[in-house]
């Protein structure tokens, strides 16, 4: 077998091995090979080697469970994760943002309407009226459940109660039917 190819597959052999076995291995076929240290030291680094393992296995479970309920649920603006923080404040103004608050978001959020049937606050630029600038613990940076959401606003009597009070009761939400921001349809049906 060729030399080399042997010392490869070697290699590959005793990689896996504690530094023991990895030593007793080498030393049988190779001289030259530095003795161990004292079985005290070598214990001991063998045992925090196997103990850093573990722990960066154990957080690396407890990270995967907590994505799985906390972290899904909640979103983050891009943004902010990146610490992009000066693109929206200017922390030495009086409002500490760069521009007013009813044109910050389309700052970056250009040609955001497209339907011909604007929702009233998206209109204004008011995104703030319903989304949070960093994070939320809801979808879509929402600053409260999507079904609470519109009710803040639209306490006023339904001209269509009848069918609203149907649906509702059924367990539908608002933007399952109306847009948020915008449509072609009135009411910005979907
Ligand atoms: C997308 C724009 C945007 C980005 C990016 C952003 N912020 Fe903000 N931040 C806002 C807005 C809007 C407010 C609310 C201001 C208000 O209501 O007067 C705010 C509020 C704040 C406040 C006031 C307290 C609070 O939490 O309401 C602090 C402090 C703050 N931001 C710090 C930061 C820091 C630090 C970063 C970067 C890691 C950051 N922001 C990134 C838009 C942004
Ligand atoms: C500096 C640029 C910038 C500004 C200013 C900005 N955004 Fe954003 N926003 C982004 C980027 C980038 C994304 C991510 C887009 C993507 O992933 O396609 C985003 C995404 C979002 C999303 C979707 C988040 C999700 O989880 O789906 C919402 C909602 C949002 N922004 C609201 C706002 C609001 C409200 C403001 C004003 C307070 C604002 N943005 C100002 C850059 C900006
Ligand atoms: C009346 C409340 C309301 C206002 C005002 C509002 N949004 Fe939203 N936005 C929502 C809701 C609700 C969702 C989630 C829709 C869903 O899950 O079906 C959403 C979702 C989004 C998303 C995620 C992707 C998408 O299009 O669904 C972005 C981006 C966004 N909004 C940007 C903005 C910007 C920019 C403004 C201001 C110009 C704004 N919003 C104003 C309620 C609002
Ligand atoms: C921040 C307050 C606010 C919130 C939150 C809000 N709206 Fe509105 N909405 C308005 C305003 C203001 C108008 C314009 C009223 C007018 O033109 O008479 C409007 C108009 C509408 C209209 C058109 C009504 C008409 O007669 O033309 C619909 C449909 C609507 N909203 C649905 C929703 C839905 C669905 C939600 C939740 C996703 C929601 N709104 C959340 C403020 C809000
Ligand atoms: C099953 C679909 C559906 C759901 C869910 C729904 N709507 Fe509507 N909504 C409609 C339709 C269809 C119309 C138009 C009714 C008409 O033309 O008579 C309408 C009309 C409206 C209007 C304007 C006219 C009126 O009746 O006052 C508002 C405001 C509105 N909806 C708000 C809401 C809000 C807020 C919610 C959640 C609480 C909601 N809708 C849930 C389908 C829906």
């Amino acid at each position: 077998m060729n030399k080399y190819f042997f010392v490869f597959l070697l290699c590959l052999l005793v990689s896996g091995c504690d530094q023991v076995t990895r030593h007793q291995v080498l030393t049988t076929i190779f001289e030259g090979v530095p003795s161990l240290p004292p079985p005290e030291e070598l214990c001991s680094d063998y045992h925090e080697q196997e103990m850093k393992k573990y722990l960066d296995e154990k957080a690396g479970r407890e990270l995967a469970a907590k994505k799985d309920t906390t972290l899904a649920a909640i979103s983050h603006h891009k943004p902010y994760v990146e610490k992009k923080c000066k693109d929206c404040h200017d922390f030495e103004s009086k409002v500490g943002l760069v521009r007013p608050k009813l044109e910050l978001c389309v700052m970056c959020h250009t040609n955001f309407i497209k339907g011909s049937f604007v929702h009233g606050p998206v209109e204004v630029g008011d995104c703030s009226a319903c989304h949070l600038p960093h994070s939320s613990e809801y979808s879509s940076l929402l600053e409260m459940d999507k079904n609470r959401l519109c009710d803040k606003c639209h306490t006023e009597k339904r001209l269509a109660a009848n069918m609203h009070k149907q649906v509702m009761a059924k367990g539908m939400n608002c933007v399952d039917c109306h847009d948020p921001h915008f449509g072609d349809a009135m009411y910005f049906l979907k």
